[in-house]
């Protein structure tokens, strides 16, 4: 029962100390797990390029073409035995999926396939087919898995054949666009995260696709890879110094593509770290978060400068540098994401302790507090009720504690006082009295929040007074 594991069970209590412990072993991870990933979507990437341009140079496929050997040193440097590739490539990923489920217990991301049950795609009448689970996580496991099968047939073919056939590119775009497509349903999975405002608002997953960070968070995850990838090309087939004019020729071959390839996605790198600050919700923000921009476009700068001056001077090439500085940038970018998750799951911590409750029902019970109260409130409430005073879609919540309220019960003007039970049936069942000049437009909480919520939710609006 993996899949139940991951989502239903809340194995580590969710306190502050619970989180950053399974945010440390998130974070050693990926560290495991990325650069691994990273020379393999890179070593498919650079192979397929370069037979490509083998296949189409114009004065067709050369004979000892420095082209096709790259090609083939890429694939079969970059990438390792299926063995490495289940402890290095799978178990991680596994691990990763695992943690992400720990933080997200209790929120609709936990279980996205709730998102798209309410599309209406008829999947609840597959219910017995599918099975009930976050499975846009799993999804993605399955999707690299395959992306390796295919990658570890593709790099076959190339070691027992000499020529390069259109069923290599077959193998090899199967392989790439799997594994693309595996680490996109991820990033994406984890840039939702960063979106605790829209959780419970959300009906349709599609909305998240445009209305969140995840392409940018895509570009960063692809540009640091084929970054780490290039770098590692350049030193392994680089370090070495040339033994005869042929080998010369080659190395230099290597140093003048993997450098422009360096510079290629340190640019994409710097677009794609320009855009996400500037797509990043709030709730994800912070000085530490912008500061870790900054290091990036930073680092991207002395990347740039560092491949130029190398590209100039190719028997000067600085391999160690240009490493040094890709791994800066992977570790980076890393750090970056993991503040930005602190942030919105800081917010998302008011949840986990209601959902601890619900685990734990004789668990010590949290004195209404007005902090938690306040972030249900900018994940529940906020989108129609201010707090300044201005109107919305709804009445603000300034001064809302005790005052008098005009409002229509079956068809009737009524005066009544805002007071806990007036709130708990505003929230319970919205309709029965609706306040006077508003649409009777509130959905009713009686599902999503708990008794406790609810008091935590006053505890909040009688802070609200001017
Ligand atoms: C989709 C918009 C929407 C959301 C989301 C929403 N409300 Fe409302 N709420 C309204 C509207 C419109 C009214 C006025 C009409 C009515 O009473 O139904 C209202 C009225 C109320 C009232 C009565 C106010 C008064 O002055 O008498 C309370 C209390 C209230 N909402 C609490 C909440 C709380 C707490 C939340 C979040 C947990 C929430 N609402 C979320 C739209 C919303």
């Amino acid at each position: 029962m993996l899949i139940a594991f991951g989502v239903d069970e809340l194995i580590v209590h969710p306190t502050v100390g619970g989180i950053s412990l399974i945010k440390f072993l998130l974070f050693l991870m990926w560290i495991i797990h990325f650069p691994f990933i990273a020379m393999a979507i890179g070593g498919t990437l650079f192979s397929l390029l370069f037979a490509f341009m083998d296949k189409t140079h114009p004065k067709g496929p050369l004979k000892n073409s420095p082209f096709q050997r790259f090609s083939k040193d890429t694939i079969t440097t970059l990438t390792f035995h299926p063995s490495t590739t289940f402890l290095l490539g799978i178990l991680p990923l596994l691990t990763i999926i695992l943690f992400m489920q720990q933080l997200l217990v209790g929120t609709p991301l936990a279980d996205y396939s709730s998102l798209l049950g309410k599309m209406d795609f008829g999947f609840s009448s597959w219910g017995l087919l599918i099975p009930k689970g976050a499975y846009s996580w799993w999804l993605s496991v399955v999707l690299v898995i395959g992306g390796f099968l295919f990658l570890h047939i593709y790099k076959h073919k190339f070691i027992s054949q000499k020529e390069i056939h259109p069923i290599h590119f077959l193998l090899g775009f199967t392989a790439l666009g799997l594994l693309l497509l595996g680490y996109f349903t991820l990033t994406a999975n984890l840039s939702f995260v960063l979106y605790p405002t829209m959780w419970n608002l959300v009906d349709n997953p599609l909305i998240l696709l445009f209305g969140s960070n995840m392409l940018t968070q895509f570009g960063l995850f692809l540009n640091t890879a084929l970054l780490i990838a290039a770098a590692a090309t350049l030193y392994l087939l680089c370090s070495k110094p040339a033994e005869n004019e042929e080998e010369k020729h080659y190395q230099r071959f290597v140093k003048i593509s993997t450098l422009v390839i360096t510079l290629v996605f340190t640019f994409a790198n710097a677009a794609a770290t320009t855009l996400n600050l500037l797509v990043i919700e709030e709730a994800a923000t912070s000085s530490a978060v912008i500061v870790w921009h900054g290091i990036l476009l930073v680092l991207g700068l002395l990347l740039a400068i560092t491949s130029v001056t190398s590209l100039f001077d190719l028997s000067h090439v600085k391999h160690k540098s240009i490493l040094v500085l890709t791994i800066a940038t992977f570790l980076a970018m890393l750090l970056n994401l993991e503040s930005m998750q602190a942030n919105s799951l800081t917010e998302h911590l008011a949840s986990l302790y209601t959902t601890a409750k619900k685990h734990q029902p004789h668990g010590p019970s949290l004195a209404p507090d007005p902090k938690i109260g306040k972030k249900l409130y900018q994940q529940n409430c906020k989108t129609c009720h201010t707090i300044d005073g201005t109107k919305g879609a709804g009445p603000s919540f300034l001064n809302i504690w005790h005052r008098t309220s005009t409002v229509i019960i079956a068809g009737k003007e009524k005066q009544i006082t805002v007071d806990e039970n007036y709130i708990k049936e505003s929230l319970m069942s919205p309709k029965a009295a609706v306040v006077k000049n508003f649409a009777p437009i509130m959905p009713s909480f009686a599902k999503k929040l708990s008794e406790q919520d609810i008091l935590h939710l006053i505890a909040y609006l009688k802070t609200l007074k001017k």
